[in-house]
């Protein structure tokens, strides 16, 4: 395979020449925000609300805004267009640049600019089918994990403990209530009705989760936000976790126990369908 190109502050580079200096704030503090978007036949996923919440992931942290909407664009084309087109998996990342170390925002830095791919692989059917096996843990994060940023340390080690643990993921648990999962949201069927954390700053806000409440509306499923306790998911018929990478992935076993009848569920089968059948139109040069 062609070594991937990236985009670093302007340039398009081979990966292994894309370098960034030691003082980095990224790489000292964890001081950056990022997204990660899917794109399908060359085309970028839902790439406005991406972006909408890049703005938002900036602001909440005062880091200043290399691109305006169109210039990301630009880049994001760019950088799919020089890795091949088709189906890619987008990554950017910004930090408050490149200072002496000094824990305050330093005086008129320019932020770095990072934008890289790499191949978006589907799973098997039959992975899909057999569902994601995960454990539940308290939630040890932030009071911010609305913001996407890069100080991922409690998702790195979480992840580590699932793989440890012979899971693939980690849902959290904050005060009795399920919030995520350690890399996507959740989602819960209870009486045919799918539920979803409330919205707030316990967790992400995920391009993946509202695009599942939008088909979910287009489809007549009842659909909406609820508080939902930790033992709601030993009685739930079905729970999903969802992102951009991973689509919507059906659970079947939470901390060595079925979920269900232990196999995905039904409506699962719709929404991945319908999940599916947006795929389709974004292949086919149709608005997603
Ligand atoms: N993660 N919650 C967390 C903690 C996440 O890290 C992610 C996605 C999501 C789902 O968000 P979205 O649907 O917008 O992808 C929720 C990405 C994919 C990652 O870190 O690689």
């Amino acid at each position: 395979m062609a070594e991937p190109t990236v985009y670093l502050n302007g340039l398009y580079l081979p990966e292994s020449e894309a370098c960034v200096p030691i003082l980095d704030r990224g790489f000292i503090f964890g001081d950056g925000v990022y997204e990660v978007l899917p794109v399908y036949a060359g085309e970028p996923f839902r790439l406005a609300p991406h972006l909408e919440r890049l703005e938002r992931s900036l602001r909440l942290t005062a880091m200043d805004n290399p691109h305006g909407r169109a210039g990301w664009e630009r880049v994001i084309r760019e950088v799919i267009h020089r890795n091949g087109g088709g189906d890619q998996s987008v990554y950017l990342q910004i930090t408050r640049g490149v200072a002496r170390r000094d824990h305050a925002f330093p005086a008129e830095t320019p932020p770095t600019a990072l934008v890289m791919s790499s191949p978006l692989i589907p799973p098997a059917a039959e992975e899909l089918a057999r569902g994601s096996t995960v454990i539940t843990r308290p939630d040890p994060r932030w009071l911010h994990c609305d913001i996407k940023t890069t100080s991922l340390l409690p998702n790195v080690l979480l992840r580590q403990e699932a793989q440890e643990a012979g899971a693939d993921e980690v849902i959290l648990i904050r005060d009795g209530v399920v919030t995520e999962a350690a890399t996507a949201n959740l989602f819960l069927v209870r009486e045919g009705r799918l539920l979803t954390p409330q919205q707030g700053p316990h967790l992400l806000p995920g391009i993946t989760r509202d695009l599942v409440l939008e088909i979910a509306a287009a489809e007549g499923i009842p659909a909406g936000e609820a508080a939902l306790d930790r033992r709601d998911l030993a009685t739930t018929e079905e729970i999903w976790l969802t992102s951009s990478t991973r689509e919507i992935r059906p659970v079947t076993r939470v901390d060595g126990r079925p979920v269900g009848n232990g196999e995905a569920g039904p409506l699962w089968q719709r929404l991945h369908a319908a999940y599916q059948a947006c795929k389709d139109r974004i292949r086919a040069g149709e608005a997603g």
